[in-house]
């Protein structure tokens, strides 16, 4: 890992000033991956579809889907002909049953990232396969207390979990705070990408960029290149990001504006947080307020290095750098202008977090995540199709989906120990129960931080606590760069 330096980060904020200055056509825009795409309509945002009386009942179906990306026609997979498909809005305390239809040629099945709501039966159970044809109804109720946030959906069928969401099978989930937070706009902000051949379909992807984690060429704000959007100046929006890429890391910035953190993963921190940049790893989420300013802020995407092959791969692997760019990547525009009206309220705090660390530990377990040459051919599950040159393994072993990895008792507090023995990063997620990172290199930890999924950098290690209540059940985790879940990196959890 070596973070931007100083000058990096100038020349980025520099970089932004010019696009203002030449009418935010965009420096970046320039580059080949973008000829062909045209960019700058309005933002849209995907149909909400919200609770009532204490019920979301919903249909979704997964088919291919012709829609059109910067003016180009693309064929897609999406989720009822939307990318990304409708974002559910409920509430805590609130029961959600979809009925998923599979009009894919390959089995799928859902996941609700991040929600804490039972893994068993029709609930949030990654081992369900709906084949073909197929309809699966799920149904699951979160607590009366469930953590408010930005959460998000997405298949979960092993072997062909990263080529769906690479697809567009996405969207997001907003459970309610049960105090608004006073704003003048609240948006939602799915980040993907995606790479099209010349005729528009899905580019297929090679076995180099399946060993390190697919990154698309173009990378999509709700399914549009570069949109751009308007406010008044005074104002307060809330942004609710989502980083719905297979492994592309995000780190953000919004120059010109003011901007604070409310919410990492889910829940509230308890006072927003004064942010210059935040750094969202595959599967996190984040939520912003944005005091608006008058001037055109591009919301930047700057490279993240999370590692490579280094000396491990020897001479074939050499040219595999992560990074599908070193460039930055202008997300899209923030027009502000106009007068404002009256000063938003202040924001409330959020209630104090639980802090783990006060409660005994009762057992402690490591997880090594690992990488070796000459993984098996069929590994993962994923069969062929996979191809890979790669082991992926947590503590030496692929996935099994016969074998239970780890038994935890309920009700217990764990410290585990996240180990990456391999030379590229891995965000490492649970299903279900959530994670208070107690001990990741430098990073200051006083207040408690809390995230479903965390990033290990390459060859070092990082501590969480995870508390094994209320939920029971049998489920997963695994790293979120999803072709190396789909090669094997994931393993499972029985909670009894
Ligand atoms: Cu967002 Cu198990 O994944
Ligand atoms: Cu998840
Ligand atoms: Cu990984």
């Amino acid at each position: 890992m070596s973070p931007m330096t100083r000058r990096q980060l100038l020349a980025a904020g520099a970089a932004g000033a010019a696009a203002v200055v030449i009418g935010g056509t965009g420096l970046w825009w320039t580059t080949n991956k973008l000829r062909g795409y045209s960019s700058g309509e309005r933002l849209i945002e995907p149909q909400v579809l919200s609770s009532s009386e204490r019920l979301l009942d919903i249909r979704l179906t997964a088919a291919p889907a012709q829609i059109q990306v910067g003016g180009r026609r693309a064929s897609v997979q999406a989720f009822n002909n939307s990318l990304p498909g409708p974002t559910w809005r409920v509430r805590p305390g609130d029961t959600i049953r979809v009925a998923l239809t599979n009009s894919l040629e390959a089995p799928t099945n859902l996941h609700v990232h991040g929600l804490q709501v039972s893994p068993e039966g029709n609930g949030d159970n990654p081992f369900v396969s709906v084949l073909p044809g197929e309809t699966f109804d799920y149904e699951f109720t979160l607590a009366k207390d469930h953590p408010p946030g930005t959460y998000w959906y997405h298949p979960h069928h092993h072997g062909h979990v990263a080529e769906q969401i690479a697809a567009g099978l996405y969207g997001a989930i907003i459970v309610e705070d049960p105090e608004p937070v006073p704003v003048s706009n609240e948006r939602v902000l799915v980040i993907s990408d995606l790479s099209l051949d010349a005729s528009g379909n899905l580019a297929p992807v090679g076995p180099m960029q399946r060993m390190m984690g697919r990154e698309g060429e173009i990378v999509l704000v709700n399914g549009q290149v570069h949109p751009r959007l308007s406010a008044g100046s005074g104002e307060r929006e809330r942004w609710r990001i989502v980083n719905a890429c297979p492994s592309r890391y995000l780190r953000l910035h919004l120059d010109g504006q003011k901007v604070r953190l409310l919410s990492r993963d889910f829940g509230r921190l308890p006072a927003p947080e004064e942010i210059s940049e935040v750094v969202l790893a595959p599967g996190n989420r984040i939520e912003l307020l944005v005091e608006t300013r008058e001037g055109l802020s591009p919301l930047v995407a700057t490279p993240v290095d999370r590692g490579g092959m280094g000396s491990m791969g020897g001479g074939m692997m050499q040219e595999g750098n992560v990074s599908a760019g070193d460039e930055p990547v202008e997300l899209l525009s923030l027009a502000v202008s106009g007068a404002s009206g009256t000063a938003p309220a202040p924001v409330p705090n959020g209630p104090p977090m639980k802090d783990l660390r006060e409660q005994p530990i009762s057992a402690r377990h490591t997880l090594d995540f690992g990488m070796g040459m000459g993984g098996s051919m069929m590994g993962g599950g994923g069969g062929e199709a996979n191809g890979s040159m790669m082991s992926f393994t947590i503590n030496g072993k692929e996935f099994d989906a016969e074998r239970t990895d780890t038994v935890v008792s309920r009700g217990t507090v764990q410290e585990w120990t996240l180990r990456n023995s391999s030379p590229m990063d891995h965000p490492m997620h649970l299903h279900v129960w959530p994670m208070q990172v107690i001990e990741s290199g430098t990073q200051d930890l006083s207040t408690p931080r809390w995230q479903d999924v965390v990033n290990i950098p390459a060859h070092s290690e990082v501590k969480v606590l995870i508390s094994f209540e209320p939920l029971i059940g049998r489920t997963v985790y695994h790293c979120h760069i999803l072709d190396h879940e789909d090669q094997g990196m994931m393993g499972i959890l029985d909670v009894r």
